[in-house]
């Protein structure tokens, strides 16, 4: 059995979670059940990150205590995760104990490596992406070139992280092991940021009090970028002086897959794996990098005009579709137009129109030509050679890391089925061992994409799965077994009920 460790960003906690972090999360929850459903040993990690002048200063503003701030707002993201069915096995906050030890026991092994030293720092800080900048990387008029906001001048005494010490070494890992930065494109991005000439970076604070205590100078604390990076160790039993624990953290790393958003791959295709390095640690096996979300051509983002909750699309269009449209409409790896246009098109076209479709004509057809029955699938169908092929396709995209490939393969078993439906025209023809054969074939189909669905939309996985009269959990079956042509019983009763996605028109 394989393991696989997933783990999103953590999120800062300015505001509540906005569709942009759904994005990441969906799809992190969509690859975390895909590998359960192939009988991995799954660990899908998600969280918070609480610390930084950006969130002490929202806290701030309210009149509360950083603590108090972040006290109410970890559980906006937790509800918003649950109302969106992520099944996470783990929720970090930064703020935690086991966090703190992980973060001193890290950084205090890169200190005792020697790649930590003293000096005075000035430079320009944006607060909103909580990092320096260099002068000329700032836009015209002294712009964060993401925020298209001012800079602060700051200066501190700060210790620095010898990040240039480990140029080469950088370079040699990405040279042996071209996969683990990917798509190619951001490989290649962050490897010529590399060979560009890396400077030793600032990594502690003696302005701000909200943070971890550097443990040999308390006076100071980690800036949040180098204490959010080693949530993903402290995970796993990181500085746990539990032997339990490092046991556990042998057995997880390296072999992780973080999912990132473009703007923050120097964090994790750079600096993570050169601390990593500097603790004596493997490198991350595997950062996969996607695009945004766009809102009018630009970032979706806290402070969009039209900024959108997840809580809001759910009650407008339920969970699965949302889900669906996330993972289908924008592969990872490419910026997506985010619209509502787009999500009752995508919804029209692949739920109501083929999957509800389905489900409702041959539940319908069932009742009017089997008394209700299913039954048993045509062993020498056409669709059969169609199922086999589309479980190779999508298996082929999960595992890549491409929900979008998988589903749309998965849709073409979808359609042929319909298709077929429509060739033989069962509700026209008299009860008879062709009108079964059809049927049960279909049945078989609608079992199978319950199984292939189920990391994309696991309620409607559920749901099918019952109405079709199966027995157990659609996630309880395991891949590639249970996908063998052939696997539907006959003689369950089939219900005909309410469309699962009734049509639907793009609302002013
Ligand atoms: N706290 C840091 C990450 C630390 S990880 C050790 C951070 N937080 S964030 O709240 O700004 O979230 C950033 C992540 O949210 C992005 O990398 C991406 O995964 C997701 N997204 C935020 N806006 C997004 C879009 N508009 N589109 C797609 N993903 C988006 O950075």
């Amino acid at each position: 059995m394989a393991r696989f460790y997933i783990t999103t960003p953590i999120y800062y906690v300015k505001d509540a979670p906005h569709v942009g972090h759904a994005y990441t999360t969906v799809n992190a929850d969509a690859l975390a059940r895909w590998h359960r459903l192939v009988g991995d040993e799954v660990l899908f990690l998600t969280g918070t990150d609480e610390h930084g002048l950006k969130v002490a200063r929202a806290a701030e503003e309210q009149g509360l205590t950083p603590l108090e701030w972040t006290n109410g707002m970890a559980p906006r993201f937790q509800d918003a995760w649950a109302a969106l069915d992520i099944s996470n096995d783990d929720f970090i906050r930064t703020t935690e104990e086991r966090h703190r030890k992980a973060v001193q026991a890290m950084l205090g092994k890169i200190h005792d490596n020697g790649f930590i030293y003293a000096a005075p720092y000035e430079g320009f800080y944006c607060v909103g992406c909580e990092r320096y900048y260099a002068e000329d990387e700032l836009l015209d008029g002294g712009l964060c070139p993401d925020h298209g906001k001012p800079v602060e001048l700051m200066s501190e005494e700060n210790y620095f992280f010898r990040l240039s010490a480990f140029q080469d070494r950088l370079i040699d890992w990405y040279e042996q092991q071209p996969e683990a930065v990917l798509p190619a494109s951001k490989r290649n991005e962050a490897l010529s940021f590399i060979k560009g000439g890396l400077h030793d970076i600032s990594i502690t604070r003696t302005s701000i009090s909200w943070g971890i205590e550097v443990p040999w100078d308390p006076k100071h604390v980690f800036y949040v970028w180098y204490d959010a990076l080693i949530n993903y160790l402290t995970a796993i039993g990181y500085g746990s002086d539990d032997p339990a624990e490092q046991q556990r953290f042998a057995d997880w790393w390296p072999a992780v897959h973080h999912l990132i958003g473009k703007e923050i791959i120097r964090f994790h295709c750079v600096w993570w794996p050169a601390m990593c390095m500097a603790a004596g640690l493997e490198p991350p096996a595997h950062i996969q990098v996607h695009g945004w979300l766009l809102l009018g051509g630009a970032k979706m983002s806290n402070s969009s005009v039209d900024r959108i909750t997840p809580s809001d699309l759910i009650d407008e269009y339920g969970v699965d579709p949302i889900r669906y449209h996330l993972l289908r409409d924008t592969p990872l790896g490419t910026d997506g137009e985010f619209s509502a246009e787009g999500i009752v098109a995508r919804y029209n076209s692949d739920l109501a129109n083929n999957l509800g479709n389905l489900l409702s004509r041959v539940a319908t057809v069932v009742g009017s030509k089997c008394d209700g029955i299913g039954p048993a699938p045509e062993t020498t169908s056409r669709l059969a050679g169609v199922a086999t092929e589309v479980l190779a396709e999508a298996s082929a995209a999960w595992n890549a890391g491409q929900p979008q490939q998988a589903l749309e393969a998965t849709w073409r078993l979808v359609r042929e089925t319909n298709a077929e439906l429509e060739t033989v025209e069962p509700w026209k023809a008299d009860p008879g061992p062709q009108v079964d054969a059809v049927l049960g074939s279909a049945l078989e189909v609608l079992r199978i994409v319950a199984i292939l669905i189920v990391p994309a939309m696991p309620g409607t996985a559920r749901e099918i799965w019952r109405r079709i009269g199966l027995e157990g959990l659609p996630e309880d079956q395991r891949l590639p077994d249970s996908a063998r042509w052939g696997g539907y019983p006959a003689g369950r009763p089939v219900e005909k009920a309410p469309p699962l996605f009734p049509r639907r028109k793009v609302q002013a």
